[in-house]
């Protein structure tokens, strides 16, 4: 076995490839590396709070509430009574004349702004690498999201059968 080759045994604390050559024996050791930030008495304490578990958690409760509202708004408005063919303003009207379909719909906009919106927050926070692009890319999602959740909710509550 020439100088160089050393099996894991031989390494320091076993650190290096399992099998083959090693850079580190018990003469020349790997290097100890310092962990990135060790807490210390003055540390700051963490600013953010547990804003990214509550998202965490709304993704997956928002999920399942929108399950049951999505269904039920396709089967209502694509499949019983006619499919397609029956949706017109009078049927939109008679929908929303009732107190339980205005909240549905309402709960149905918010839920799926906010769980898409936060979706996509993850996604820019994940792939855009620069600054710069996050910034302007989550502005514009933040600016779209309450742009059409107002917008909806004010068509849900003002909406005029009556119109001409
Ligand atoms: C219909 C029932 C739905 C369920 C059960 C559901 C469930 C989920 C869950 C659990 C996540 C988190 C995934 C993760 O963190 O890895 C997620 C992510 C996401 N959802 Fe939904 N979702 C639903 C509807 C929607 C709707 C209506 C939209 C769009 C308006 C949407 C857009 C997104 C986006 C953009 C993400 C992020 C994807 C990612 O992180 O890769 N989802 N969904």
């Amino acid at each position: 076995m020439s100088n160089n080759t050393v099996t894991t045994e031989k390494t320091a604390a076993g650190i290096g490839p399992v099998e083959g050559e090693s850079l580190y024996n018990v003469d020349n050791p790997a290097p100890y590396i310092e962990a990135p930030r060790k807490r210390t008495k003055k540390t700051p304490r963490s600013t953010r709070g547990n804003f990214e578990m509550a998202a965490w958690l709304f993704m997956r409760l928002s999920g399942i509430v929108l399950v049951v509202l999505v269904i039920g708004h396709l089967l209502i408005q694509l499949v019983l009574d006619g499919g397609v063919s029956k949706i017109g303003f009078a049927f939109v009207a008679g929908r929303w004349a009732s107190p339980f379909w205005q909240v549905w719909d309402l709960l149905m906009l918010w839920l799926a702004m906010l769980h898409g919106a936060n979706g996509l927050r993850t996604v820019i926070n994940d792939y855009a690498e620069r600054a710069n692009t996050r910034l302007w890319l989550k502005g514009l999602l933040y600016t779209a999201t309450v742009f059409t959740i107002l917008l909806g909710t004010l068509v849900i509550f003002t909406f005029d059968p009556n119109i001409r």
